[in-house]
């Protein structure tokens, strides 16, 4: 559709509406895209943002608003009619389908079946779009085998490969590492430049300074105002999300570094752990970062006893452990918090409550019978402490904002009281205000005398919060950096590359 009259907005949101049980999602909002635009849509974690996006992809319907593309009013009341209306949406949690291959998955519900030509030819423009995205993503093995980055980049090649208009991408990058996100904003700009309208959601909020155009800004399921980049700061964008200044985004807290506690040798397992040592003290957070694929997640899941280690030891307090599952890791008081909340951290139809309560259900039970009263004390403290935006404690988990989830996982962690905590990429999808709340209670868990390892794709919060940092490449320890007062990104990221 072209749009002749140059004024006319390409998408006009106004006066939307959503409700849900116990909570009013969006109150009136209204926003405004231009061709070639890249609109920021920033909020804290249950301001509403997927929400309004979600009444754009046709998935809900606005209690009340209208939604004008080229000046002319359209009802989305399907993705199927978004679609047809030239949106496409990146949403959030994944639609991928796990069973089917990466290339099956972009072409879902457009392929023509059967006919062996159409799907080699399919087949074909996945390879090229992939191509085209600069990634390198296995064509032919189920999505459930692809890590959480590469999930990622089929869903922005699914929303490419549709003719769109109109593009949303929903925390896009949250699973991405630097290079990566590079990437996505050089097809970012390729796609301004062919006149696309771009909506884009995220926490970092140093993306956002690097590609939006203008900023709108949510609180509460309300518009808190918008401003073109240019005229926008981090701390004035901070204070019309939180509502509140934060001063010290890395409120990095000096802590008193004791014996070890965690020590792992030559912890092996193929090519993705190859003889990972090191060790972590009392007090020390140990940031450990790399390159999609690094063999960080690996590393973490080998201590936890999630995948089966091929050669090395681990021991605690100097005692060496044999870890055979997750269950002996953390009856010997180590603990994991996924990165993948989504399929290891949660039960999604279960109530947020239930979900606190599954790893500590020992401890918050009387004689074998769950103490609900003591549970929902325990959780109530999380809830206060993380901010967890929750109507009720029985809310089912699925319907939580994304950041919320997080929140809800870390708890179930913290509740544990485990003496090595890990944490895979603890702040990924969370607001500015929560992360400096996460921030706090590391501090708080290493002057406890615990030992954290921190795995991090963002370098400003590697580089912010830990005490010492290790790079992994292709499965290796490729460096170390113990002087935090001089370390830059640039020498983080010349060790990752290897
Ligand atoms: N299907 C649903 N049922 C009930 N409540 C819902 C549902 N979907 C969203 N909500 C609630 O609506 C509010 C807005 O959620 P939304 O997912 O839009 O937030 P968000 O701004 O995208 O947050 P995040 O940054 O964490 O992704 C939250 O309080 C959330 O719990
Ligand atoms: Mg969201």
């Amino acid at each position: 559709m072209a749009n002749k009259q140059p004024n006319v907005p390409l998408l006009q949101m106004s006066g939307i509406e959503k409700s849900f049980p116990g909570v009013r999602a969006l109150s009136g909002v209204s926003l405004k895209l231009h061709k070639g635009e890249v609109l920021a849509l920033m909020g804290e974690n249950g301001a509403g943002k997927s929400t309004l996006i979600k009444t754009l992809g046709g998935a809900h319907q606005p209690d009340a608003g209208t939604i004008c593309i080229d000046g002319q009013p359209v009802k989305l009341s399907s993705p199927t009619a978004a679609i047809q209306a030239g949106i496409g949406v990146i949403y959030q949690e994944f639609n991928l389908i796990p069973a089917l291959t990466a290339w099956e998955n972009i072409f879902l519900g457009r392929e023509k079946s059967g006919v062996f030509v159409a799907r080699k030819e399919e087949r074909r423009k996945a390879a090229e779009l992939f191509r085209s995205l600069g990634v390198d993503i296995p064509l032919d093995v189920p999505c459930r085998q692809l890590s959480v980055a590469q999930q990622q980049l089929v869903e922005i090649a699914k929303a490419l490969s549709q003719d769109v208009n109109i593009l949303v991408m929903d925390e896009p990058s949250a699973a991405l590492v630097p290079q990566e996100v590079e990437k996505l904003f050089a097809i970012i700009r390729d796609l301004q430049k062919r006149g696309i309208g771009i909506v884009y959601i995220s926490h970092r909020l140093d993306e956002i300074f690097e590609i939006a155009n203008t900023i709108t800004v949510l609180r509460d399921g309300k518009y808190v105002g918008d401003a073109p980049a240019t005229e926008m700061t981090r701390q004035k964008m901070i204070e019309m999300m939180v509502g509140r200044s934060i001063e010290n985004e890395f409120p990095k807290q000096a802590t008193q570094r004791g014996d070890v506690r965690l020590s792992v040798d030559g912890l092996s397992r193929g090519t993705s752990a190859r003889n990972v040592s090191f060790d972590v003290r009392r007090g020390e957070v140990l940031g450990l970062t790399g390159l999609m694929g690094a063999g960080r997640t690996e590393t973490a899941r080998l201590i936890f006893g999630a995948d089966k280690l091929e050669a090395g030891t681990i021991s605690l307090d100097g005692k060496t452990l044999n870890i055979r599952s997750p269950q002996d890791a953390i009856k010997a008081g180590i603990c994991l918090l996924t990165e993948d909340r989504k399929t290891q951290g949660l039960v999604l139809c279960r109530s947020v409550r239930e979900n606190f309560g599954l790893p500590n259900l020992k401890e918050l039970s009387t004689a074998g019978i769950v103490n609900k009263p003591k549970e929902r004390e325990a959780f109530g403290r999380y809830v206060d402490s993380l901010s967890i935006r929750i109507p009720f404690q029985e809310q089912l988990a699925k319907n939580l904002s994304g950041g919320n989830q997080q929140k809800v996982v870390l708890a179930k962690w913290l509740q544990q009281n485990a003496e090595v905590l890990i944490f895979d990429e603890p702040t990924r999808g969370i607001d500015v205000g929560a992360k400096h709340e996460i921030y706090q209670l590391i501090n708080q868990l290493a002057a406890n005398g615990k030992a954290i390892i921190m795995i991090s794709s963002e370098l400003p919060e590697v580089i912010g919060m830990s005490d010492r940092i290790l790079v992994m490449h292709e499965g290796r320890v490729t460096g170390e950096i113990t002087d935090m007062s001089s370390v830059t990104q640039e020498q983080i990221m010349e060790l990752a590359i290897g």
